[in-house]
């Protein structure tokens, strides 16, 4: 079958990790899609993701600095994959589906529930793949976890514990991440929590939260200089970081989440956490409990039993009989049925970027909706805000009324700032 052609929009930190996660693809027996352009508003960016594209690949896009261009010149692209900043993503959306391509879109999907639904009412208007690069859940180790929670492993699910504290108040990659019109660092690390959430634990019904903006002035990483953007080309664009950023976006939520099942999840996110860092995620059920790892470390899943057995070697599969991974990614990752990997993160990075360009081509290709569909991806976008809300309120809020729109005071706010801007 032929490859799908496609164009990568935003060239940039995580558009250069695409690209890699393009040439990871290429190098499987599974190659079924090519880029055929890159486009940025940084033409420089452009050229230089289209050259190291030519080193990776063998053969260089297309190079464009406007989208409006890109399809006029190129009409044999079917796709585009959007690594743009979040505040972008719908006008970059709406613009490819306008031009009848397909689209895999960065999370989030929009800057509000509004965009997400915009954004979804467009692919369905033009008939195109809307799918959301939610990476995580991809994670082997995220696949197990799900197959040991199906599988009843740990009993019926009754708690789940997601913790990650920690950032100072270092900037977090860029300053549009603590802009409240651009996507708060609380949207754009929270729909990643919110999707491993909602994939682990099902459907969620009321979450009853508060955050905080404790962190309003942001001085960048100590290792974002000259030095690290030569050592890692996907910092170089992010060298020139302002002395300070006055964020104005909120950093911290803490919430508890009710599931349809009965089940409770008490979620910490503070990206201005002080002193002791920590990323820790465990599942609690009327059997046993799970400790997962985490997500691109390839740490092994624990499984802790009742008579303080301890679980956490091949023997873990042996409750999980559902696991497998697809055959694209057994290959990827070197095997069906992984208890870890050993892979650096940008290999395992590289290796789930991969897995989503696969499943673009797939779905285009075969005519299947995407794992992470625009539905979906909108369902991490009102999660992630659903304690704002909640603590804007004072109340607990539904899942449901905030992707039908109401309860929505901060997106409000965040929709009212965007018209203005
Ligand atoms: N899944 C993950 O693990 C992960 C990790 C990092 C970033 N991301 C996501 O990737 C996206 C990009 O993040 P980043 O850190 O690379 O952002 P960035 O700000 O460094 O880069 C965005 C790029 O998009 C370009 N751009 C903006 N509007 C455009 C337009 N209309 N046409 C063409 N180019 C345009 C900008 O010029 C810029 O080069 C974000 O949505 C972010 O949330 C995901």
């Amino acid at each position: 079958m032929e490859r799908v052609r496609y164009a990568a929009i935003g060239c940039s930190g995580m558009g250069r990790r695409h690209l890699h996660g393009l040439a990871r693809l290429l190098s499987s027996s599974h190659a079924n899609i090519e880029l055929a352009a890159v486009c940025d508003l940084d033409a420089g960016l452009a050229n230089a993701m289209a050259d190291e594209a030519a080193a990776l690949t063998g053969a260089r896009p297309q190079v464009f600095a406007s989208i409006a261009e890109m399809v006029r010149r190129e009409p044999g692209i079917v796709a585009a994959n959007v690594t743009t900043d979040a505040g972008s993503h719908l006008a970059v959306s709406l613009q490819c589906f306008a031009a009848g391509l397909h689209v895999l879109c960065e999370k989030p999907l929009g800057l509000t529930v509004g965009e997400c639904r915009a954004a979804i009412a467009a692919a369905r208007k033009a008939g195109r793949v809307l799918s959301v690069a939610e990476n995580f859940r991809r994670d082997p180790m995220n696949r197990l976890v799900k197959a040991l929670i199906d599988d009843g492993a740990i009993g019926k699910p009754r708690l789940m514990l997601e913790t990650s504290i920690g950032g100072t108040d270092l900037i977090v990659t860029t300053p549009w991440r603590h802009f409240k019109h651009t996507g708060t660092v609380v949207l754009d690390s929270g729909v990643h929590n919110a999707d491993i959430i909602r994939y682990y634990m099902g459907e969620v019904v009321a979450i009853q939260g508060e955050s905080r903006l404790h962190e309003p002035v942001r001085r960048p990483q100590p290792q974002v200089d000259a030095a690290a953007a030569q050592r890692d080309s996907w910092w170089g664009a992010r060298a020139q970081l302002p002395a300070q950023t006055q964020a104005t976006g909120e950093d911290a939520v803490y919430a508890q989440i009710n599931f349809a099942s009965g089940a409770v999840c008490q979620w910490v996110l503070d990206r201005a956490g002080h002193g002791l860092a920590r990323d820790s995620r465990l599942i609690y059920g009327s059997k046993g409990s799970i400790e997962a790892p985490g997500d691109r470390n390839g740490r092994p899943v624990v499984l802790h039993c009742d008579d303080g057995t301890c679980i956490d070697d091949e023997r873990i599969l042996d409750f999980a009989p559902s696991y497998r991974l697809s055959p694209v990614a057994a290959e990827l990752f070197g095997e069906a049925r992984p208890w870890r990997y050993g892979l650096s993160f940008n290999e395992v990075d590289q290796s789930l970027l991969a897995l989503q360009l696969h499943e673009l081509a797939d779905c285009i290709q075969r005519g299947v909706p995407p794992e992470v569909s625009g539905e979906e991806g909108m369902a991490d976008v009102a999660l992630a805000y659903a304690p704002i809300e909640s603590g804007r309120l004072g109340r607990a809020v539904t899942l449901e009324e905030i992707i039908a729109g109401g309860a929505c005071p901060y997106q409000d706010e965040i929709a009212e700032l965007r018209r203005s801007a």
